[in-house]
């Protein structure tokens, strides 16, 4: 059986992983399971670039297929900040109630169609043979005018997405994972690995 690392080692992420690979004749690990302990330095100016780092960089260190996420919420009023920095935007240790401010202070003056924004997660493929695959999914919406919301994480309370009348963090954590940025990215990985591997 093929043997996938996925370059994380956050076990959420593991876990939504898994379950849309389950389907595949392959093991996914996670960098801990495959006992990898290594400081990768994320300089990419997209996400895709940054997914790409991570991914190429242990598949060279381990010859296996190795796939890498990097997300983001992409503010299209302010030049698609925070993006790659969504997590150091304002600092790391910043808390998310204060950058979450920071974004609906930055739009005080836009209005409609002009508060759009998303969600942005690329996964990246790479193979022992030096090939690179990315794929990309959005969650669509609009920055709210206040945080609404007590679930999820992160930019959650303050994405509102229209489709569903609420934001991210209204959402109950299945609703979230049916419609997600990840879900999709690793939804469109899964057909590509299927391609890729010959598992048609
Ligand atoms: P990571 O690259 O997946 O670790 O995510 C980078 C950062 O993007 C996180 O630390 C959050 O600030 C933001 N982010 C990514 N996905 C989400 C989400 O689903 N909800 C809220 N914030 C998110």
């Amino acid at each position: 059986m093929e043997k996938i690392i996925f370059a994380t080692s956050n076990e959420g992420k593991m876990k939504e992983i898994r379950m849309i690979l389950s389907d595949l004749p392959v093991k996914v690990v996670s960098l801990k399971e495959a006992g990898i302990q290594t400081e990768i330095v994320e300089d990419g100016k997209t996400f895709e670039e940054n997914a790409i780092i991570k991914a190429t960089t242990i598949s060279k260190l381990t010859n296996t297929l190795v796939l890498a996420d990097d997300s983001g919420l992409e503010v299209d009023y302010i030049n698609k900040e925070p993006g790659v920095y969504s997590a150091r935007y304002m600092g790391e240790e910043t808390s998310y109630a204060v950058k979450n401010q920071s974004i609906i202070d930055r739009l005080k003056d836009a209005k409609g169609k002009e508060r759009s924004a998303r969600f942005v997660c690329v996964i990246a493929a790479a193979f022992p043979d030096g090939r690179v695959l990315t794929t990309r999914g959005t969650i669509e919406g609009e920055i709210g005018y206040e945080e609404k919301g007590g679930n999820g994480f992160g930019y959650d309370p303050i994405l509102y997405v229209p489709e569903f009348q609420m934001t991210t963090a209204q959402m109950s954590s299945e609703m979230k994972n049916k419609i997600s940025h990840r879900g999709k990215a690793l939804e469109l990985m899964k057909k590509e690995l299927i391609k890729e591997l010959g598992m048609e």
